[in-house]
């Protein structure tokens, strides 16, 4: 398997492509790509570590070296917020960015499962999907808004509260990326029951962990670590996947007929092709089916903004 990250050396890059280098099977390929002048360090840096992984790392204005033969893509070039910021600031920066990668996955990789990271997700999926259809290359089982940093937020929080282990819980996370989109179903956490007020505070905090990390690194940046932690098991789970692996689940953000949006996150089953099943969600409680009539105009703005962008 060869995965290549976009936006390489950065915050989240950096951590993505050091658990990758860690956790890939053996004889995978990683390639890394950036327009910063670092990026053959960063890989030369990586290639010390004693694994069974070959990196490399590709500079400058062309990311199609570090494109070739891939089977997996993560993209997280781009800009990324500042306090006082939403994710929807980032648009004018990330819009471009993101539709000049996929361009150039559409020419080189074209058959890669591409999994986006770069802000505003609800947004940057949307035009990723335009670019590719207008490429003619357009395979909506093998686009993903990368959404496990809601999971695995999630998952830490609801362990915290109600003190258990991480490894025992898993929540899943529906509709989009940002406040009000992004949806943890609560109701559907096995052996645990939650009031109402905790619901609510819980869904609370996980819409706005974001937020909570922008604001302590103040001015810093974002969230790196973590998403670069979410992003490695999302890659993981792919390749897993298109390696043969089964009941491979995970949630993310795609392009989704039965949903009430034209993209809408919820479970997936992974498979050799990317997308094999969009897994229904199951039964709502009244406050999560309210939540997800409250999202919707929200993320049908979101994403008319992407098509509108690319059109
Ligand atoms: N999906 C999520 O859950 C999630 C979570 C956190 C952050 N993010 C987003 O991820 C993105 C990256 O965040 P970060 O903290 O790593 O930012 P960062 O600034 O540390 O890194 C971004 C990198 O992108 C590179 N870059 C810029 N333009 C490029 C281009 N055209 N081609 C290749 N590389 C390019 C920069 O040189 C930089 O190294 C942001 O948009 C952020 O909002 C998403």
């Amino acid at each position: 398997m060869k995965v290549s990250v976009l936006g390489a050396a950065g915050g989240i890059g950096q951590a993505l492509a050091l658990l990758l280098k860690n956790q890939l099977p053996a004889g995978s390929e990683l390639s890394l790509y950036d327009i910063a002048p670092v990026t053959p360090g960063v890989a030369t840096d990586l290639s010390h570590i004693p694994t069974d992984v070959n990196v490399v790392g590709f500079a400058g204005e062309d990311a199609a070296p570090a494109l070739e033969g891939a089977d997996v893509v993560l993209i997280s070039a781009g800009v990324a917020r500042k306090p006082g910021m939403d994710r929807s600031d980032l648009f004018n920066i990330n819009a471009g960015i993101v539709k000049n990668l996929i361009e150039k996955i559409a020419d080189v990789c074209p058959k890669a499962v591409i999994g986006i990271i770069t802000n505003p997700v609800n947004t940057t999926v949307a035009i990723a999907a335009e670019v590719l259809k207008a490429k003619g290359v357009y395979d909506k089982n093998k686009l993903f808004g990368v959404t496990t940093l809601d999971v695995i937020r999630a998952n830490t929080f609801v362990a915290q509260a109600k003190g258990l282990s991480t490894s025992d819980v898993n929540v899943p996370v529906i509709g989009g990326h940002s406040g009000v989109t992004i949806l943890p179903l609560l109701s559907q956490v096995e052996g645990v029951e939650f009031t109402a007020e905790e619901v609510a505070a819980l869904t609370h905090r996980i819409q706005n962990a974001g937020t909570e990390v922008v604001e302590a690194k103040a001015g810093g940046g974002s969230a790196t670590l973590s998403m670069g932690q979410a992003a490695c098991r999302f890659g993981l789970s792919v390749v897993a996947a298109l390696q043969g692996e089964e009941n491979v689940v995970e949630c993310a953000y795609v392009d989704n007929d039965g949903a009430a949006t034209a993209f809408f996150a919820q479970p997936i089953l992974l498979g050799k092709n990317g997308a094999e099943k969009i897994l229904p969600y199951g039964e709502l409680s009244a406050f999560e089916a309210e939540a997800v009539a409250q999202m919707q105009a929200t993320l049908e703005g979101d994403i008319k903004i992407g098509v509108e962008f690319v059109k």
